[in-house]
């Protein structure tokens, strides 16, 4: 096939544009500039149009489509209802980096929904974007526009690399402006529920919702645990090398980066570092690119596929990153990278200039101790490869000691774990020193911590700690199904923690 290349830099090209309209409305397919990262779009209401999709882009066909639509009102034609939360959130985001999951009618197919009943709805803030699915009917469906498993296109070449002879055209507006994509928000939760971190944030969406949540199966290896967005289990995003990041203290990361590529260059390897403007000139040795500045986070997100690009067009055999756990879209940033990685981080730490081995102790702490920081003890105690680290918990608030929550016990001993004896501890000033590690189940359990004791040190949220992204859901006053839950939302924690805590000790 002859893929017609439309230059739309400049401005939009009717005469192109009408082209795009007809191929769309004929069939055919046609990548298309977003705000977030180039689409690749057909017509969402035929079938054979989404087939095409999964087929150009080798993509599992269970993995559902976003329908872009460039009017609010065209939502109405291909859902069950419009909910007040989604006239909301299209008001405060639309046209904009945000996709929301509503329960689909009949209009759409179930191949572009992957056969679900719902289906992902977003309106991209990119005049070319808007025009082409006007011409193209009004419901283009659209994945990124590129080849399933590499990084996602930021510019019109990336999708050309990609696609070239597979698809019948690729409209060029230049590179995007945002660089991941869009955050997806599912409203068919009794509590909205974030599937895909992105632009638009929590806080964000908080500010209009309410009440939101974190797709608690975004948590990392699993296998109980799958993410509710079927394209969220995918490896996506891969380099070709292996990608490992290092986090911590900046100094200690640089530190950390130049002897590792030391290592790797001595035995012959070859080796590319993502660092910022602010670090480039810190790294001696290896392929320094700069992915952008610290002091301006979206220069981070618009360039972080294309450097993997650029790694892979490199052939070099390891890339080694600094962590961008910027202030707003850190979240976005780092749930692609560490994708990417394969969850390949090291942690580097400031103690003293040394990397910290391991803690001695570590103490769960939530605020009564009888429910969720009891049930973390007892599930990370079952891991015997730490059992140098005494494992312990403690309560924000405990004015006398009390036994354990009789629902959590009985998920515990349903999971053929016990809590003998455990009766609810205040954590003391005297717990805080330098080889006990504190983590709180939630953020505000921290927040609180952090206000209540003098000199807290090495405290964390469990969740912040091993970069989760949800947080576990305090099941007090519920049922023994919520207790349930929330056994399952600490067991995929506390596995990660367990992880990483092997891995402080080995490296
Ligand atoms: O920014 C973006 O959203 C870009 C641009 C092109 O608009 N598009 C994009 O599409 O990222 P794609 O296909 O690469 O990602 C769609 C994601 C997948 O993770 C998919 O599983 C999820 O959305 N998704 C789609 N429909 C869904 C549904 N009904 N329920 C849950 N997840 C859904
Ligand atoms: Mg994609």
């Amino acid at each position: 096939m002859n893929t017609i290349y439309a230059d739309m830099t400049e401005g939009i090209d009717r005469k192109l544009m009408q082209k795009a309209g007809d191929i769309l409305l004929s069939g055919g397919l046609v990548a298309f500039p977003t705000e977030t990262v180039y689409g690749l779009g057909g017509n969402a209401l035929d079938a054979e149009a989404s087939r095409k999709i999964y087929a150009a882009k080798g993509r599992p066909s269970d993995n559902p489509l976003i329908v872009h639509i460039a009017e609010f009102d065209a939502l109405e034609q291909i859902v069950t209802k419009v909910p007040q939360e989604a006239r909301d959130l299209a008001d405060a985001f639309w046209p904009g980096p945000m996709t929301m999951i509503l329960n689909k009618n009949d209009s759409v197919p179930a191949s572009t929904t992957g056969g679900l009943g719902t289906v992902a709805i977003r309106m991209p803030d990119n005049e070319i974007a808007a025009e082409m699915i006007r011409a193209g009917g009004g419901y283009i469906a659209a994945p990124s526009a590129n080849t399933s498993g590499r990084p996602s296109p930021t510019t019109a070449q990336h999708v050309k690399d990609d696609l070239d002879g597979k698809i019948d055209m690729i409209i060029d507006g230049g590179p995007v402006g945002i660089g991941v994509e869009s955050t997806i928000i599912d409203l068919t939760e009794k509590i909205p529920m974030i599937l895909r971190p992105g632009y638009i944030n929590m806080e964000m969406l908080r500010g209009v919702l309410g009440e939101v949540r974190m797709d608690p199966g975004l948590h990392f290896n699993d296998p109980n645990f799958h993410p509710k967005a079927p394209g969220m289990k995918y490896r996506h995003y891969a380099p070709k090398a292996p990608l490992t990041i290092v986090e911590g203290p900046q100094d200690r990361v640089v530190e950390k980066i130049r002897s590792l590529t030391a290592q790797k260059e001595s035995a012959g390897g070859k080796v590319g570092i993502i660092a910022t403007d602010e670090s480039a000139a810190a790294y001696d040795r290896g392929i320094v690119k700069s992915i952008g500045t610290r002091t301006e986070e979206i220069t981070i997100s618009m360039h972080l596929y294309g450097i993997l690009r650029d790694f892979d067009d490199l052939g070099v055999d390891v890339i080694y990153s600094e962590a961008f756990d910027t202030p707003r879209m850190g979240q976005a940033i780092m749930n692609r990278l560490i994708k990417a990685a394969g969850h390949q981080v090291i942690r580097v730490f400031s103690a003293g200039g040394m990397d910290v081995k391991h803690y001695d102790k570590l103490i769960f702490v939530s605020e009564s101790d009888t429910i969720t920081s009891p049930m973390a003890e007892a599930i990370l105690s079952r891991h015997f490869l730490l059992e140098d680290i005494l494992i312990l918990s403690k309560g924000l608030v405990v004015l006398f000691p009390e036994p354990i929550n009789p629902k959590a016990e009985a998920v515990l001993v349903s999971q053929g774990l016990t809590m003998k004896d455990h009766m609810s501890d205040p954590l003391d000033e005297a717990d805080f020193d330098d080889r006990t590690l504190i983590l709180t189940i939630t953020n505000a359990e921290k927040e609180r911590l952090l206000q209540d004791f003098a000199n807290p040190i090495n405290v964390f949220s469990l969740s912040e700690y091993i970069r989760g992204e949800g947080e576990v859901h305090d099941p007090y006053g519920g049922s023994l199904g919520d207790y349930g839950q929330c056994f399952r939302e600490l067991d995929a924690q506390v596995e990660r923690l367990a992880g990483i805590l092997q891995r402080e000790e080995l490296n």
